[in-house]
């Protein structure tokens, strides 16, 4: 049977002056997932919103939030964003002293445990960590801004991942995140992802429900 493919809308593309209209929004509309892109001005160059924010989403919504950890230390900041109610965490490959140790953390935390790839990382940086992680997050654009355009040479890595998967019989999601709308969203899942983050293509459209049918069937 063919999993269910999950809508993970990113907050980033929101109106910031409207968070708890916007989130509720997107509720409403039937997205899976609420995507947290969390930028500190150091990993990457922009700096977008903190733990603070995000708990203060808490009581607004239902929707698990999807936390992604762009910036350094990330060791420094889970217990934080695990209280301000973050159901995943995801960190990025590049950043952390001992992936090993940040997963089991984050389980500790009771969170679910993630690792990000950037477009340029290769599969082989994640591969002693498949086992114990729950999502691999494979950056389609260079992280730090949304509406940018899809990479298409990030499918391979796509394939590369789903591949083992399969093989070795892991538990793992495949997440997507960026410049995904229902062309992209069609060759991501095609090559192997189960969640696609969503920003712009989303929060930019007045038919919001009618986007997330089409992406959810694989566009
Ligand atoms: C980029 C972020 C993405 C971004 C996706 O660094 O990780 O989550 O907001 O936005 P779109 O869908 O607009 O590319
Ligand atoms: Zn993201």
């Amino acid at each position: 049977m063919k999993s269910k493919i999950k809508i993970a809308a990113s907050l980033l593309a929101a109106d910031f002056s409207e968070l708890s209209r916007e989130v509720k929004m997107v509720e409403r509309a039937g997205v899976d997932l609420l995507h947290l892109d969390i930028m500190d001005g150091h990993f990457v160059n922009n700096i977008s919103f903190g733990p603070g924010i995000v708990n203060s989403l808490k009581a607004k919504i239902k929707l698990p939030f999807d936390t992604h950890l762009m910036i350094e230390n990330p060791e420094r900041y889970i217990r934080e964003f695990a209280r301000a109610g973050s159901r995943i965490i995801t960190f990025h490959t590049e950043t952390a002293r001992n992936p090993k140790e940040l997963i089991k953390s984050i389980r500790k935390l009771g969170c679910s445990p993630g690792i990000a790839l950037n477009p340029k990382t290769p599969v082989s940086q994640v591969r002693p960590f498949l086992k114990e992680v729950d999502l691999i997050l494979v950056m389609t654009v260079n992280p730090g801004f949304g509406g940018q355009k899809f990479i298409p040479a990030t499918l391979a890595k796509l394939r590369e991942l789903k591949r083992i998967l399969s093989k070795k019989n892991l538990k793992f999601d495949l997440e997507v995140d960026g410049g995904i709308n229902r062309e992209t969203a069609k060759m991501a899942v095609s090559a192997g992802a189960n969640i696609l983050v969503v920003g712009t293509y989303l929060f930019q459209s007045k038919k919001m429900k009618k986007r997330i049918k089409e992406l959810r069937c694989g566009g």
